[in-house]
């Protein structure tokens, strides 16, 4: 879990008085136009309006310039660029740094509408995607071509959570394609577990819709960039018109406050619903980064600061397809729902086919149906029987 800094940090960053005019948190301030009384004025506004001066808009206001401090200090970067979305954030990072005629390199368990704009959106612009099998390490070295100008990493995997060996990637690519752009899905990890740039990650992204709005209430994409790949990311980003209305900006920097706090009672309920469900017969294995049974345990244990609340169990058998209705249909307490990372509890299943068609390198190695669980804040007992009634249920 985070350490003690980390939780003063998420407290204190970003609540300078020119942000807060004096209260606690940052104003909310609404504007496309930022007004000049002099010319002067107008001349010094132009001049700064990509380190902090009140410009337009589209550059952001204080309320924007409080996340994104907050943001950069947060996971040790040079600025942040701030999204509608974690999608946005993904595909315009990634747009920032290709031309016609580059390659780029992606994991082949990333959130799948991340695979879906490398194949549907880069292809349409002559820019070719090697995916590659998430639990590779130096070996990517092999993969790696002249006009490899991006290499795209999330870990741990979506929805199969297998942690992937970033130093070894890392150094590989480093080694190979010194001027190639490394960037992350760093949403699970929620910016604060798992320390991108500190890998010597270029880029770190996160769906902050998830963890940092933490209510499951508003959308927002962020992209925190060390100081080589800032400017670009913050100038073609800014090109292609991307940014976030303020009252979502305000709500995610609210949502730092209680980051920590929240992501510690995630970690520690979904270790023990973890840990049970590993205990359960019906259960072959559970994809919980902290369990030794999980791929990439090892490099959880070795490269992470601890664990959220989002991990997958598989059953040892397929669910039929109202079997599986009446299994999920069942649940008091936890919904059905594509997003995760508020302060509730959710469920979704897949069968193993529907996640080996969006592993175009790798596959799957199990043949049950599988199961996601977000573990929300409700309390551990009232989801522990939730569950086991879900298994009653399957049995009867
Ligand atoms: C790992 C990951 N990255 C990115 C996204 C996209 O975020 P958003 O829904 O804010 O566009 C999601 C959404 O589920 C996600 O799970």
């Amino acid at each position: 879990m985070a350490t003690n800094k980390i939780d003063t940090t998420l407290v204190s960053a970003g609540r300078s008085k020119r942000y807060t005019q004096g209260a606690v948190n940052s104003v909310i301030q609404r504007a496309s136009s930022l007004v000049f009384d002099t010319v002067a004025d107008k001349k010094r506004a132009t001049a700064g309006r990509a380190s902090g001066e009140l410009f337009y808009g589209r550059r952001g206001t204080l309320t924007h310039f409080a996340l994104q401090d907050a943001m950069t200090e947060l996971e040790g970067g040079a600025g942040c660029a701030l999204y509608s979305c974690g999608a946005a954030a993904v595909a315009n990072a990634i747009l920032a740094f290709v031309a016609a005629g580059d390659h780029i390199l992606v994991s082949g368990a990333v959130y799948e509408p991340t695979q879906d704009f490398c194949t549907k959106i880069l292809s349409k612009m002559n820019v070719a995607t090697t995916f590659f099998d998430h639990q590779i390490g130096a070996e990517i070295a092999a993969l790696i071509q002249p006009n490899t100008r991006v290499v795209f990493l999330e870990s741990p995997a979506s929805i199969t959570m297998e942690v992937q060996d970033i130093p070894a990637i890392v150094a590989a690519v480093r080694a190979k394609a010194p001027d190639a752009v490394i960037m992350i899905d760093n949403t699970w990890a929620a910016g604060v577990l798992f320390d991108a740039l500190g890998h010597d990650i270029d880029i770190s992204i996160q769906a902050a819709t998830k963890y940092i709005i933490g209510h499951s209430d508003g959308m927002i994409g962020t992209a925190v960039a060390n100081a080589r790949c800032w400017p670009q990311l913050r100038e073609n980003s800014y090109l292609m018109g991307q940014m976030v209305d303020a009252d979502t900006a305000y709500m995610a920097s609210r949502g730092l406050r209680t980051l920590s706090t929240r992501l510690r009672q995630h970690e520690e309920s979904a270790l023990q619903v973890a840990e049970w469900l590993a205990t359960q017969p019906e259960v072959a294995r559970v994809n919980h980064p902290a369990l030794p049974q999980s791929p990439g345990h090892a490099y959880w244990k070795r490269d992470f600061r601890g664990s959220s609340g989002l991990f997958s169990f598989i059953l040892h058998e397929k669910l039929g397809r109202e079997q599986l209705a009446h299994y999920l249909d069942g649940f008091e307490h936890f919904s059905m729902a594509y997003s995760w990372g508020g302060y509730e509890s959710l469920i979704l299943a897949n069968q193993p086919e529907e996640l080996a068609a969006i592993r175009p390198a790798g596959g799957v190695d199990f043949s049950g149906t599988l199961v996601r669980l977000h573990i929300g804040l409700e309390h551990v007992d009232d989801l522990l029987m939730d569950l086991k009634a879900g298994f009653a249920r399957l049995r009867s």
